[in-house]
This record gives structure tokens, sequence and C-alpha cells, in this order.
């Protein structure tokens, strides 16, 4: 059964609750829900991130808005001398892995029947919900940040939602997005906890493809943690379902000039000296992550850590990967200089199986 949980006061909702918090408290909804894994039947379907059905809370296949997306490549690519595994998440219909949550939050919100959906993003998140949106004939306004990529912003109207450029950073964004709300469904991936249901198939394909085993670490950029928090998500489902015998360690890459959640991590996030500027990984520049304590909670419990990565050091990545032929937004570039910089922490990082991911598609950039 699916249960709509609030993380601060614990009151329970139906997955019908339409509200994008909880009503008593304002606190942040959580879903709680066992996914389960007939592996037999999972390997004879087609690969796509759907083929995990019993682990998605989508109640009828009728509701199910979907490309085919998911089961991405997982490639090995030498960086610094080590070998990592890298999923081409940058390969989904709107050019970035935000489908993976897009497909099942719109599958969820068609199955509610709800007619007309409100998001804002730093372009990415907003690109998926209105590919979905259009595919399953949703009305659908997105709000951007007045400076997002050009390329974004057409990419959304091509889709045919209406684009709302609004705030000069993403907080003042969210903030007028909050205006909305009050009488539209609010299909957040920040705040919608369908979203993790989707970004958490990240972790089924990953181990599916490395032969039903976890890897030791998992590199992912962090902005407001979607990927994170459902990567997190889905390898704990597969341990608790007992197809692995770990979660890995989780390390989380945060834009040096932007960076809370690692300051926060490692107690320095007094605010007389925490100051944010602005940075070309435009996807993960979140000053004020809704989720911070549960992103922190994750990394944590996972015995990982975080890692941050300087302007030069994300166009040096974004330049050594592109040479390669991996052509990626900037955001997603910081990813690898994350990477590059975690396997210099140590020697012993040689014998780990380390998987990364390549974000967001470099012809978004503008
Ligand atoms: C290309 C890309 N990578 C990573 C992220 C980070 O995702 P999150 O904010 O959910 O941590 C984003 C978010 O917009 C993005 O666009
Ligand atoms: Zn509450």
């Amino acid at each position: 059964m699916v249960k709509l949980i609030c993380s601060s006061c614990g009151r329970e909702y139906l997955p019908t609750y339409k509200e994008y918090k909880c009503s008593s408290c304002g606190g942040l909804l959580n879903l709680q829900f066992e996914a389960k894994f007939p592996l037999n039947e999972i390997k004879r379907r087609k690969p796509t991130m759907w083929r995990y059905r019993e682990a998605i809370p989508i109640e009828k296949d009728e509701s199910i808005v979907s490309f085919d997306e998911g089961f991405t490549p997982l490639l090995l690519i030498p960086i610094n001398n080590h070998k990592i595994w890298v999923k081409q998440d940058h390969l989904f219909q709107s050019g970035s892995y935000k489908d993976r949550g897009a497909s099942v939050l719109i599958s969820h919100v068609k199955e509610i029947g709800v007619k007309s959906v409100v998001e804002d993003s730093s372009g990415n998140a907003g690109a998926a919900i209105a590919a979905y949106s259009t595919k399953a004939k949703i009305k659908c306004d997105i709000f951007v940040p007045e400076k997002t990529s050009s390329s974004k912003i057409s990419q959304i109207m091509a889709y045919g939602a209406r684009i709302h450029k609004i705030g000069q950073t993403r907080e003042e964004t969210a903030k007028a997005v909050l205006r909305e709300v009050e009488n539209k469904y609010y299909a957040s991936h920040v705040y919608n906890p369908y979203f993790l249901q989707g970004t958490k198939t990240f972790a089924y394909e990953v181990t599916e493809q490395l032969g039903w085993k976890a890897p030791d670490v998992v590199i992912l950029p962090v902005g407001n943690g979607t990927l994170l928090l459902g990567a997190y998500i889905g390898f704990t489902d597969l341990f608790k379902a007992g197809i692995t015998k770990k979660v890995p360690k989780i390390i989380s890459v945060q834009a040096a000039n932007c960076a809370p959640l690692a300051a926060a991590f490692s107690k320095k996030n007094d605010k007389a000296n925490f100051h944010v500027k602005s940075t070309i990984a435009e996807g993960i520049a979140i000053a004020v992550p809704m989720r911070a304590n549960q992103i922190i909670d994750a990394v944590k419990r996972t015995k990982g850590h975080f890692v941050t990565v300087n302007e030069e050091e994300i166009m040096a990545s974004f330049e050594e990967m592109a040479r390669n032929g991996y052509h990626m937004e900037p955001t997603a570039a910081a990813t690898f200089a994350g990477v590059q910089k975690y396997i210099e922490e140590s020697e012993s990082r040689k014998n780990e199986v380390i998987v990364s991911t390549i974000t967001g598609h470099g012809l978004k950039n503008k």
C-alpha cells in the first residue's frame, strides 16, 4: 500500500492527496511503499525503467506516461587512469536524467485525474515535466529564473508549456511559483515524492547492469538532491529486498560557488561565512535545498562525503570529457571534476567499483 507521510509530524495521507505539503504542519511529504523485484520476470521485459514495474507506485498500467525511457548504457570510461562506470543519462527524451522522475510523477498526476500542473526549475526538470505533460495531454506552466539557458527555454516552449521567467535566482523563482500553487497542482521535482520514485530507477538499472551487484561508490551531482535521494531510496530498496549485500557509499558533488550542503555537512554553515556566488553549473546552483537534512542524512548513512569543485575544475572536466566524445552540460561536468578529486584523495580508490553519470546533454548549452 502506498502512503504519503509527513516528515515532520508523521500525519499520513492517501496517494490521491493533492497538496504539495502537509496540511497540518507544512512539513515535507515522503512516500512509503514496499518495492518488489520479481527478477525472472524483470529480465524478460523491455529494457526501460518500467521493467521494475512492481517497484514503482503507480496502480494502473493505463496511467503510465512513458517514452520507453531508461536502461541507458553504462560505459566504462577511463578517468585519471581509473576505469569508472558512467551511466549515459543525458540520452533521455528531454536530454537529462530528470525524465526518470517526470515519467513517474506525470503518470501519478494522470492517475489521480489532474489536468493542469505547475513547476519551477533551473530548466531541466521543467523541460522533462513539459515533455511528459504534453504526452499526457496535461496543461503545463513552467517557472524558470530569468537567466536560464535559452536552449532550455525554447525546449520547454516547443513542448507547448507556458513559460514564466521570474527572478534572478532559483530561490526567487521558487517563491514566485508558491504564489501560483494555491489553486494548481504543483508537479514539483523537489516537494513531490513521486519524482524520487522515478529517479530511484537509476540505482535499479546500475545494479542490474553490474550483474545485480551494488557498486562500492556512486558519485553524483547535488543541488536539490533529487538524483541523490532517488539513488539512496533505490539502492536501499534492493538491499531491503535481499537482492544486494550493501548500499554503496554516496559521494556528493557541489559547485564550490554554491555549496550549502557541503558546508552543513562539515558544520561550517554559520551564516557569517557562507556566501553563494554564481556558477556555470546552473543545475546545482541551489542555495537553500528543501530536503537538505534528508540529503545529508543519506550521505552520512552510506559513509559518504561531499566534494566541492571550483569553476576552473568544472571547465577543465567539461573540456576533457568533450574531447573524449562526451558532450555534456557544465552541471554534469561538475560531477566529473568531483570524480577526479575523489580518485586523487586516496590510492585505495583504485580497487573500488565506482559509478557516476552524465546527467544532462551538452546540446542544451547556449
Ligand atoms: C544536468 C543536471 N544535473 C544535475 C542536477 C542536480 O539535480 P538535483 O537538483 O536534483 O540535485 C540538475 C538539476 O537541475 C541538472 O539539471
Ligand atoms: Zn505534518
